[in-house]
């Protein structure tokens, strides 16, 4: 297990999930949620799972999905996941009370992330809700690899040619023009990371449809 142990309720997620659940305990949606990058050691649909919902998670990645799996056979919950990319969602038109990215579809190019959305959007049940978050240019980003297109940087990671987007606000709110935003975040952090202070910067938004 590699020193990691598994207890679900001992586990600790990212806030902005907690504040989704609580959106969308809110505006009451159905409870059928989808997590779009969803692998991982930590998966968020765990919390989704233990709050009532009926879980769903696609990852492009074998090793994320097993990661996620191995978390959800260890604590007994039902994630329901599969592999496949969230720009192309394996899904019908709208069956979803929930659908949201957390920190993964930044690994899009912009091209992509414009797909990706319209996907969510196309799997989304009128009056549900979507959470995505957004690499922000405000932060300071220059360890983020190589500009082939303007805002999009691409490194080696684990041998494989990996890509960060980066927006501006106003590009982002053109993506949600027609959308109902119920809540935006706009996240700054200064923290050390690998020995070095880093400025970061996220967008994140919860939108109605
Ligand atoms: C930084 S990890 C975050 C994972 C998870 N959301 C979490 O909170 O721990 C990014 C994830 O996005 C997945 N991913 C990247 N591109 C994707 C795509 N086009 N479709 C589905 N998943 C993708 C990666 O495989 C990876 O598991």
């Amino acid at each position: 297990m590699n020193g990691w142990r598994s207890d679900m309720n001992l586990t600790i997620f990212p806030p902005p999930i907690y504040t989704l659940i609580r959106y969308a305990d809110e505006c009451n949606v159905s409870k059928a949620v989808l997590d779009c990058g969803g692998g991982g050691r930590k998966p968020p649909l765990a919390l989704f799972s233990r709050h009532g919902y009926k879980t769903y998670g696609i990852d492009i990645s074998r090793a994320s999905l097993v990661a996620a799996i191995d978390f959800a056979l260890r604590d007994k919950l039902e994630l329901n996941m599969a592999k496949a990319d969230m720009c192309w969602i394996p899904f019908r038109d709208e069956v979803f009370g929930c659908v949201y990215s957390w920190n993964a579809s930044i690994h899009l190019t912009k091209r992509d992330t414009e797909r990706a959305i319209g996907e969510m959007f196309r799997v989304l049940r009128k009056g549900g809700l979507l959470y995505i978050d957004f690499i922000w240019e405000k932060g300071r980003w220059e360890d983020l690899g190589e500009e082939r297109e303007p805002g999009e940087f691409w490194m080696i990671i684990d041998g494989e040619d990996v890509v960060h987007s980066c927006f501006s606000e106003a590009e982002v709110n053109r993506f949600f023009e027609k959308a109902d935003v119920l809540y935006k975040q706009k996240r700054q952090t200064t923290l050390r990371r690998r020995g070095k202070l880093r400025n970061e910067a996220y967008l994140d938004y919860i939108v109605r449809k």
